[in-house]
């Protein structure tokens, strides 16, 4: 893309709309008949919450997984009506802001359900729970042996309506399938049991599970990372999600050109010293950006279509790249790529991920608010 004004923040991430349309389609096939709860929650995993919004209501879309009461406040507030599905569990007293804006809480306690039924009274009108269930994944849920104790207690609470069932994978982007087998049956069967209570929406799976599950899907599916085009699998490769397409760049450009003989110590601690005279790029980027310190001296980054190694601690606004392979070649301005392609040369967030001994979630998650988000379709 060819910027003649330089923009006056140097790093931008790109949000390619059309991608996020494609895998859009691509993960509502595999769902089939499900519906498709797209996961918003973390500005949509650094994505961009509106607009990734507004871009899966175009699509047809019309209920988001968001994490916290205030994620949903501000995408209503955004003027995006829809429902949101709040899945982190919510302080009881806030169940009073949930019914008033008609929220779909997911609930885990009798504390949360009692205050909702309160709120309900009060404001004279009835809110939709989902009841989450731990099958495995050991970190909120009521255990399985209490879903029909819990289950006749809400019965009893007026105006609380029971809209869902859900439940969470922990092991899903795994290849072995065989524990995730094992929940999806055990998921189904409590499926059985409930079906006295004529409960509408059951759901269970992400990415990972819609990718490589059979009979994952039930009545609704949530996924996060594979609408934002990335591979729940990491580095594995996954023959479902290869056609997914990234939907996140993340570019920047030189600011400063050296050179500098052997011996030459840089960037803080002097944790990288030339070998030999080296071209040096300064770019104004760092982990104030979210580009994690720990990939110091380990990644690389994409300028004049060739891949050049970070050189140097990161600091929390510039880094340094050994851009010796372009000497002549390489000027202040030109456009540096982070995460997506520059020709033929691609940076991956599963790549960067792997070097930085994490997941492509944290990285995208992890770009900051500073960096501003360009969408383009
Ligand atoms: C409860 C729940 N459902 C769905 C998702 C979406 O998962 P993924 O991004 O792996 O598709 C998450 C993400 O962490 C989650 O916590």
């Amino acid at each position: 893309m060819k910027i003649v004004h330089p923009p006056p923040f140097p790093t931008r991430v790109f949000i390619n709309l059309t991608n996020l349309q494609a895998n859009l389609r691509l993960l509502q096939k595999l769902a089939g008949r499900a519906a498709l709860f797209p996961a918003v929650k973390a500005n949509a995993y650094g994505h961009g919450a509106r607009k990734v919004v507004s871009q899966c209501l175009k699509e047809g879309y019309n209920t988001f997984c968001v994490a916290h009461l205030a994620e949903a406040l501000a995408l209503k507030q955004a003027g995006l009506q829809a429902h949101y599905l709040i899945m982190t569990p919510f302080l009881p007293p806030l169940a009073d802001e949930i019914v008033r804006h008609s929220f779909m809480p997911v609930v885990c306690t009798l504390e949360q359900v009692h205050r909702l039924a309160r709120a309900v009274k009060k404001q004279n009108k009835s809110v939709k729970i989902h009841l989450k269930v731990d099958t495995g994944m050991g970190r909120v849920g009521i255990k399985e042996k209490d879903v029909f104790p819990f289950l006749n207690a809400v019965k009893q609470a007026q105006g609380v309506e029971i809209e869902g069932v859900m439940s969470h994978y922990p092991r899903a982007d795994e290849m072995d399938a065989s524990y995730t087998s094992t929940q999806t049956k055990r998921f189904e069967k409590i499926r059985k049991k409930l079906r006295p209570y004529q409960i509408p929406c059951f759901h269970i799976a992400n990415s990972a599970a819609l990718a490589h599950q059979d009979n994952a899907a039930f009545d609704a599916v949530r996924p996060g990372i594979a609408l934002y085009g990335l591979n729940p699998f990491g580095l594995k490769e996954s023959s479902t999600m290869a056609d997914l397409k990234p939907v996140m760049s993340w570019k920047t450009r030189v600011v400063f050109l050296k050179e500098v003989s052997a011996g030459t110590g840089l960037s803080y601690g002097h944790a990288f010293v030339a070998s030999s005279r080296m071209l040096i790029a300064t770019l104004p980027v760092g982990y104030g950006d979210g580009l994690r310190r720990i990939l110091s001296n380990k990644m690389e980054v994409i300028i004049g279509g060739k891949r050049c190694p970070q050189v140097g601690r990161i600091c929390m606004d510039q880094t340094l790249v050994d851009v010796s392979s372009l000497e002549g070649q390489v000027k202040v301005g030109d456009e540096v790529v982070l995460l997506g392609r520059q020709g033929t040369a691609e940076m991956s967030a599963e790549e960067m991920a792997d070097k930085a001994s994490t997941i492509n979630y944290e990285v995208v998650t992890g770009i900051t608010s500073r960096v501003p988000r360009i969408f383009i379709s």
